[in-house]
């Protein structure tokens, strides 16, 4: 792991392919994303060491609610399961857990469970992991234009005293900076609705592999492929 460039500070992770994973192998689409969530802790793992801060993963789209209830339910399980589960490990390795996304759809079940992961891991301060659930960029922005007008309304707040720096912080994201790279795996080369505002400058990468088959060297190669990138924030040398 050579020290040459900086490392990004934040990656974000569009965990694509985890169905074409499981048909694959002529398994239910749920298996991928059991699979799937091994990737999660070796990603997790591989950045931590490579001293990245935040590491967000988009696990459920607002979207993605209108896929098989089946497979939603599936879904839903696999949360409640994997953070109950993780709780302890993501302590003892000093992972603080935040959840981005709007929670109200959830039910009391899944909300009683990640707020209490949450708790649990807040004072974890090697890396921040950040699940997206039920998240969608332009839902955020939504919630917060909305959260905004309000306190216009109420006299609390001037409409020109609303900056670029208001507006990222009425996001689900205003604890952390903005992604220094987005990853999306299985090929597609989209963002889906993820982190829009957010990604104005970020470097982007899609690599062909499916999430369940993303390794911890897939990881080294992002990292390489981001010290190779000329990040120019439209100014010249
Ligand atoms: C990503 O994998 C995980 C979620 C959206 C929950 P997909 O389930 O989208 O996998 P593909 O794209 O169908 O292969
Ligand atoms: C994006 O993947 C959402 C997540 C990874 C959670 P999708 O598979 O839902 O996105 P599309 O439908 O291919 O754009
Ligand atoms: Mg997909």
């Amino acid at each position: 792991m050579s020290e040459q460039k900086p490392i990004p500070q934040h990656v974000a992770i569009i965990m694509d392919g985890n169905g074409r994973w499981a048909e694959q192998r002529g398994k239910e689409r749920y298996e991928g994303h059991i699979a799937g969530v091994e990737s999660v802790r070796r990603v997790l793992r591989r950045a931590a060491k490579w001293g990245v801060k935040y590491l967000t993963v988009y696990a459920f789209s607002t979207e993605n609610w209108g896929r098989p209830a089946e497979e939603v339910n599936a879904l839903m399980e696999l949360f409640c399961k994997s953070v109950v589960n993780e709780t302890p490990a993501l302590i003892e390795e000093g992972v603080r857990l935040r959840v981005i996304g709007e929670r109200s759809r959830f039910s009391q079940k899944v909300r009683h469970y990640l707020e209490e992961a949450e708790r649990k891991t807040e004072e974890g301060h090697c890396i921040t992991l950040v699940l997206a659930l039920n998240y969608s960029s332009r839902d955020e922005i939504r919630r917060a234009v909305r959260h905004l007008a309000v306190r216009v309304a109420e006299g609390e707040l001037q409409p020109e005293a609303i900056t670029e720096e208001t507006i990222s912080r009425s996001l689900d994201t205003a604890f952390m900076p903005d992604p220094d790279l987005v990853i999306r795996t299985s090929g597609e080369c989209r963002l889906s609705n993820f982190l829009l505002w957010q990604s104005s400058y970020a470097e982007l990468w899609f690599p062909e592999v499916l999430w369940p088959d993303f390794t911890e060297e897939d990881f080294d190669r992002a990292i390489e492929v981001y010290r190779h990138r000329d990040r120019r924030f439209g100014l010249v040398k």
